[in-house]
């Protein structure tokens, strides 16, 4: 609505953003039909024409600067409108009835929605949006890959890692936002809407998270599924029969795993953890690729556990599996993917995640070979406790980055840090984060909660890191 009355009073611009835009746009072409019949229609029936002369005839609907015009409450229409308005004997200030009495207000479109009551306006909603549309940069399909600066200082030991993890009281309060307000089904259709990729959907892949996965393969490089050393040669022989080793957790159904089966055909073996359950790994619907080289593990049990990441008996019994069919050397890399249900909760998608994605970092550092890369879904990344997070990667890998890929719904806080090449020397973070994760299930049934891992003095001494996060925070 809003574009169209600027349409209006500013007619030049609505002009040459026609010329400019070479592709058909729907809404102009039936405009420019319209007007053309409307102009034909108006040589044969010569009927009383509307009550405002500014509007009287097509050429004098261009020229809308005109103050009767701008000052008419009808100028939000444009001149065909008019024109049929008057043409069924609309006069402006009379109503509709044959002596002019009826409603003289124009009917308003119906603003309700879904199961809301009538006239309900929601806070934050109502009104007219006030968004210049002009103003919006281009869509592009271009994927950017911002690394954060290289970190020069040293990996910390056991010492000075001491004294970082920091306890607090619990905090859960909830942030609203004016979407809360929206119901289920309005805001799952604003996302699909809001996002020009949703439909390639799965793709050849069983689900939309192999094509994100393969989304973010592609645009770096396939570091993941074609690894190279220094010298920028490939990590695995595939002629010699080596395979690439990789792993996969909170995982369930399997999308990543298959699409790198797929792109490895059957020059990589996996190794998976998730939670049993409804999200288990549904390796009999892997379309694209066998699954027979994925071998799913659920932690203490095998294959009786639970695949809960966050059990530090499930993490060390998936470490020594892994150890243990890689000749001791450990993956080439690993993807965690881990989420679960937060419906109503979203603005605390962040508090509610925290030991998860402590866990599938932990799960890093205690699985991947020197050199080894590390991709990890995150949302916001605002609190204390998840920026030390990222920190400590970014203290343990040659390079980290976060990064949304495309075939990520715009409307989410998902992101992905995707870390380059494990550092040697890195047992003491890992021996860091079990402890943390120790304290976090000690502290589960009570009103306390790790609230940071790495002092902020330390975080923001390091201003390279910090500027770079604060940036990618406001991006
Ligand atoms: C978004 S899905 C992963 C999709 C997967 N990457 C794929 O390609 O199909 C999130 C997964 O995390 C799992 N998950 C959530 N909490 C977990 C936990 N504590 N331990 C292990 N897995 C967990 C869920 O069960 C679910 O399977």
């Amino acid at each position: 609505m809003k574009r169209r009355a600027e349409a209006t009073s500013a007619p030049l611009q609505g002009v040459k953003r026609r010329c400019d835009d070479s592709s058909s746009d729907d809404e102009s072409e039936i405009s420019r039909k319209g007007i053309q019949n409307d102009s034909l229609s108006d040589q044969e029936d010569h009927r009383p024409g509307f009550s405002m002369p500014s509007i009287s005839s097509f050429d004098d609907a261009q020229d809308t600067d005109s103050p009767t015009q701008t000052s008419s409450k009808f100028s939000m229409y444009n001149s065909v409108s008019q024109k049929l308005m008057a043409k069924m004997g609309f006069r402006e200030g009379e109503g509709l009835g044959k002596f002019g009495q009826g409603r003289k207000e124009i009917v308003e479109a119906s603003t309700q929605r879904g199961r809301r009551g009538l006239g309900l306006m929601l806070q934050g909603f109502q009104g007219e949006l006030n968004v210049d549309w002009r103003d919006e940069p281009e869509p592009s399909a271009m994927e950017k890959v911002d690394w954060f600066p290289e970190c020069t200082t040293e990996t910390p030991d056991a010492d000075e890692l001491r004294d970082w993890m920091t306890l607090g009281i619990l905090c859960l309060s909830d942030v609203q936002s004016v979407f809360d307000d929206l119901e289920g089904e309005e805001m799952r259709r604003a996302r699909t809407r809001s996002n020009p990729y949703e439909t390639i959907r799965g793709g050849i892949f069983l689900n939309r998270a192999a094509m994100k996965m393969a989304n973010i393969d592609h645009c770096f490089d396939h570091m993941f599924t074609n690894p190279k050393d220094s010298q920028g040669k490939p990590l695995t022989k595939d002629r010699e029969g080596e395979l690439l080793y990789f792993g996969d957790v909170c995982a369930g159904p399997g999308g990543f795993s298959e699409y790198v089966l797929w792109k490895r055909r059957w020059h990589a073996k996996g190794f998976g953890m998730t939670l049993k359950g409804p999200c288990d790994f549904k390796l009999e619907d892997f379309f694209a690729a066998p699954s027979e080289l994925f071998e799913p593990y659920y932690g203490e049990g095998g294959v009786d556990g639970d695949g809960d990441i966050t059990r530090p008996e499930n993490m060390t019994a998936f470490r020594n599996f892994v150890l243990e069919n890689t000749e001791r050397r450990g993956l080439h890399f690993l993807m965690a993917d881990g989420g679960f249900s937060v419906e109503g909760q979203e603005n605390i998608q962040e508090i509610l995640s925290k030991q998860l994605l402590l866990c599938q970092f932990l799960t890093a550092v205690s699985t991947l070979r020197t050199g080894g890369h590390f991709v990890c879904k995150t949302f916001d990344l605002f609190t204390p406790f998840s920026v030390g997070l990222v920190y400590l990667l970014y203290l343990c890998f040659d390079r980290i980055s976060l990064f949304k890929p495309l075939t990520s719904r715009p409307a989410n806080s998902e992101r992905y840090i995707v870390c380059r090449g494990l550092k040697p020397g890195s047992d003491a973070v890992r021996e860091y984060m079990f402890k943390v994760n120790l304290k976090l299930n000690q502290l589960k049934s009570t009103d306390r909660d790790v609230t940071e891992v790495v002092p902020l003095n330390i975080i923001k001494d390091d201003t390279d890191f910090y500027h770079f996060m604060v940036n990618s925070n406001e991006r």
